[in-house]
């Protein structure tokens, strides 16, 4: 069975690299030249651990291939996934789904008959609908099917996540693309991952409710943090103590400086408007949404209070990605922690291990630094933002020749509090007592 993949981004890149892996010929198609020219030297444009090698390896070995003749790449495949961008709208906060649409255009125009189009961007409910209106217009009485198939990849964790994941969901309105997408994830079935068959809606509601719930959960835990330092608490003892009930799990319980990505902020906007729309509100969303945003703006308002003149200090920032194992900065925390900082005059030094070049465009005016101990010069508080493995072990001896103050603020609780305690610095953290 031969696949294509439209849209070389992050989850077209990491599917297609995937499905590879599974035995499957597969051709990865982008407009951007000079991408595919990269990935076709073997070069993966993101960072994401495995993935280059993994690719490199299946195109050596004749499975895989990259083109920008998207008309080619359609006409062999019997299976085509969309994995183009949906970009949060200015404005209302919806999915924007030109790239969709412009994409489901082009495939009809040139897929052979019985082809099932697969849609793996996030898209709102009723866009699989739309899609093949869309196709069945451009290509009147040519035999097509269409499938829905979000992904759940983790940035970071993507190779795992789709070689082992917790479930497949696939929506389907025919037998064809039922059977087809059956194929395409034997291997997983294989080894007795579920694979949830259901409708259009289904699949695409179950992927927003998915990352809502997820973005609603972290959100959760960080207001019991708050609570927690007002009343004497410790936010990791109550995560693991509630965390131990099956019902509620013990994942995505970590207390930090609020949710980021490129999934959490968009696909929770997209879920509200889509209620708002249908005239059934998802409070709990907009709530969520509301309170990180304020998060943000509280955690730079802790930094700002620990500067007794802004304008005259100078603040390390360790961490600028939105998690560790990504270079990506897409409405990172750090964003708008630094950008209040810098807007108060304060002097900001950062170090982030991958992701300094996707920063320092949005961040003019921080003095970006080759290591944590270079960032910390002159520094009159250390600010832990991302949660790198690099940073988990400081050596506090060098800290203080080079700093000039004595405050960790570590928004991660990547440190016990005893972990500081005797090397002379003072320690703050999120939901801890200090
Ligand atoms: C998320 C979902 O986890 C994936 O299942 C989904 O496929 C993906 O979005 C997507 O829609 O494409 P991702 O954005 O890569 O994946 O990152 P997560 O690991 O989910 O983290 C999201 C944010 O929540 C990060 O800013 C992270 O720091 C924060 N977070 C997560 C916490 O603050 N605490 C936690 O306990 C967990």
């Amino acid at each position: 069975m031969k696949i294509t993949v439209v849209g070389t981004g992050y989850v077209g890149l990491v599917s297609g690299v995937c499905f590879s892996e599974f035995g499957f010929d597969v051709t990865c198609v982008d407009v951007d030249a000079t991408k595919i020219a990269s990935l076709s030297a073997g070069m993966v444009p993101i960072y994401e651990p495995g993935l280059e090698e993994m690719m490199q390896r299946n195109v050596e070995e004749g499975r895989l291939s990259f083109t920008t003749d998207l008309a080619a790449a359609v006409a062999a495949a019997s299976v085509v996934f969309i994995a183009v961008g949906t970009p949060s709208r200015r404005g209302d906060g919806e999915a924007d789904l030109s790239y969709v649409y412009a994409a489901a255009r082009e495939i009809a125009r040139n897929m052979q008959p019985e082809t099932v189009v697969t849609i793996k961007s996030t898209v709102v409910v009723g866009t699989c609908r739309a899609v093949r209106d869309i196709i069945a217009a451009e290509r009147p009485g040519v035999p097509f099917s269409v499938a829905s198939n979000p992904e759940f990849l983790r940035e970071g964790a993507a190779i795992e996540d789709f070689l082992r994941p917790d479930r497949v969901v696939v929506g389907v309105d025919d037998e064809r693309a039922k059977l087809r997408m059956r194929r395409v994830y034997r291997p997983l079935n294989l080894r007795e991952t579920p694979i949830l068959i259901t409708s259009f809606e289904n699949a695409e509601l179950i992927k927003y409710a998915a990352n809502a719930f997820l973005a609603m959960k972290v959100t959760f835990i960080n207001e019991v943090a708050d609570l927690c330092e007002k009343v004497g608490g410790n936010v990791q003892e109550i995560a693991r103590g509630i965390g131990l009930d099956n019902r509620i799990g013990s994942k995505f319980l970590h207390a930090g400086p609020g949710f980021g990505g490129s999934c959490f902020p968009k696909d929770t906007r997209a879920f509200a408007a889509t209620g708002r729309k249908a005239g059934a509100p998802q409070r709990l969303i907009e709530e969520v949404i509301a309170i990180n945003e304020a998060r943000k703006a509280d955690m730079a308002a802790r930094v700002l209070a620990a500067l007794p003149e802004p304008a005259k200090s100078t603040v390390a920032v360790l961490g600028v990605a939105f998690k560790p194992n990504t270079d990506d900065v897409r409405e990172a925390p750090s964003l708008a922690v630094i950008g209040d900082l810098l807007a108060e005059g304060v002097s900001v030094r950062a170090h982030d291990p991958e992701a300094m070049a996707q920063a320092a465009p949005l961040l003019p005016g921080v003095a970006w630094c080759d290591s944590p101990y270079q960032a910390a010069e002159g520094a009159d508080v250390l600010v832990i933002l991302t949660e790198w493995n690099a940073y988990r072990m400081l050596n506090f001896a060098t800290l203080k020749t080079v700093m000039a103050g004595r405050l960790i603020l570590d928004l991660r609780n990547i440190y016990k509090p005893d972990d500081i305690a005797g090397t002379g610095f003072s320690y703050r953290s999120v939901g801890r007592p200090t």
